[in-house]
């Protein structure tokens, strides 16, 4: 397979990371963006997203000559589709938006031939692959002819290289030879196992493990504020019960946040409405906590105005959606400070991540003020948890909706 062509199709966090690594493996890869800047970046042996050592892969890819970007497909063996599957955010229920995967899907007709291989990297509604083969069929391209297939990708922002190769990955093809084709391609440069399945399962299984993880970070949120008004302490509670030994509940924060678990579950949704009830009501409970904290730092505010006779200035420890990283998509933390600003009250951050946020001023931790602040912790980033830093949040007017100072 080494002699064949890769065109991978988006290059953004997975896909840049997907095409510099083939390149690295001795494929010729072909990257293919529509925002012609990423391309240009690219071309350069530069790259437009943060991801530790993908600098390097896309240096080395360009110097030995194996990968180059274009804005549009070019005739290829593999086409490795990594198109973005966000949410159509004016529905009551947001429902999947998988238009730039018909898009890329149209784009490459033109140009596939018999015997090639198209797979769809991209988190997707169940049926979309084969959506696929409908695509290219009333495109007069004969599918028979065609390996097409779903393979889900489960990398760790942060781990993207290593985790690339070494996961194990599921793949699920539209019939039994375009599994077994795909899964020998992954198996060439994948140390972790490659499993075989049909597409619909291989589309559930990415639905399902961020749905699991949603529904379980619900069952801790709900417990926060069952807590939260018996006056018992969470973080405690939970360390307690995970003493037992087959349980394992994990542990609260003001919301759940990111492009994936607070995404994904939609995609089973809308598409099951009746039927998903758990998964539902988890999205909703997740969605739910991030107004409690509002309400909750609503209360607290007056509470220090009562006391003090003067409005303290809000900080807010963290912006991002989890800890140690500089993503904000979905993040509840973010949503929580920019629903205070709009609403009239003086609020500041500390993002050790970011270095400046539109609206919302940024300070230093030690900037902190112990008699006029009331402080708000909303991530766990590491940068927080030193015995000095917290001795003073324990000092200052603090809530800790993450479980910082247990
Ligand atoms: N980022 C992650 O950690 C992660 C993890 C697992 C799964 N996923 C899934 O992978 C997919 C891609 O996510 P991402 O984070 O890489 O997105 P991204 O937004 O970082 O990158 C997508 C890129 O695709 C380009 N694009 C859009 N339509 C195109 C088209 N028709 N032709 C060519 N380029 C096109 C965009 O310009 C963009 O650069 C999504 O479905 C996402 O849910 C992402």
């Amino acid at each position: 397979m080494k002699d064949k062509i890769i065109c991978v199709i988006g290059l953004g966090y997975i896909g840049l990371p997907t095409a510099a690594l083939l390149a690295n493996k001795g494929y010729s890869v072909i990257g293919v963006d529509l925002n012609h800047k990423i391309v240009e970046t690219i071309n350069k042996g530069l790259i437009h997203i943060v991801e530790p050592d993908l600098d390097l892969f896309v240096k080395k890819a360009l110097e030995k000559n194996k990968l180059k970007a274009f804005t549009r497909a070019r005739k290829s063996d593999v086409y490795i589709i990594c198109v973005p599957t966000p949410l159509h955010e004016k529905h009551k229920f947001p429902k999947p938006n998988i238009n730039y995967i018909i898009e890329a899907v149209k784009n490459i007709a033109p140009i596939i031939k018999a015997g090639d291989y198209i797979i769809l990297e991209s988190t997707s509604p169940v049926g979309t692959t084969n959506k696929i083969k409908n695509i290219l069929n009333k495109l007069k391209v004969d599918t028979k002819q065609l390996n097409i297939a779903y393979c889900p990708e489960r990398v760790l922002p942060g781990k993207v290289m290593t985790e690339l190769v070494q996961n194990d990955r599921i793949v699920g093809g539209i019939d039994n030879s375009s599994t077994k084709n795909i899964s020998n391609f992954y198996r060439e440069f994948v140390t972790g196992n490659v499993y075989e399945t049909d597409a619909k399962t291989a589309e559930m299984c990415k639905l399902v493990e961020n749905s699991s993880r949603d529904v379980n970070i619900a069952l801790a949120n709900e417990l926060s504020i069952i807590c939260d008004e018996e006056n018992i302490n969470v973080w405690n509670l939970i360390e307690l019960a995970n003493k037992h030994p087959r349980v394992n509940i994990l542990q609260p924060g003001p919301g759940v946040g990111g492009h994936c678990i607070a995404v994904d579950p939609w995609f089973i949704i809308t598409k099951n409405f009746k039927n998903s009830q758990l998964i539902k009501k988890a999205r909703e409970i997740n969605l739910d906590k991030t107004n409690w904290v509002i309400k909750k730092i609503k209360s607290l505010h007056n509470n220090f105005y009562d006391k003090n006779k003067f409005n303290p200035r809000i900080v807010c420890l963290g912006l991002a959606f989890k800890a140690n990283i500089d993503d904000l998509r979905e993040s509840p933390a973010l949503k929580i400070a920019n629903f205070l600003k709009a609403s009239g009250y003086n609020i500041v951050a500390v993002e050790p991540n970011i270095d400046a946020y539109k609206s919302i001023k940024l300070i230093d931790i030690s900037e902190i003020c112990i008699e006029k602040d009331l402080v708000v912790i909303l991530v766990k980033h590491s940068e927080f948890i030193s015995k000095k830093v917290i001795n003073r949040l324990k000092k200052s007017n603090t809530v800790d909706f993450c479980g910082l100072l247990n």
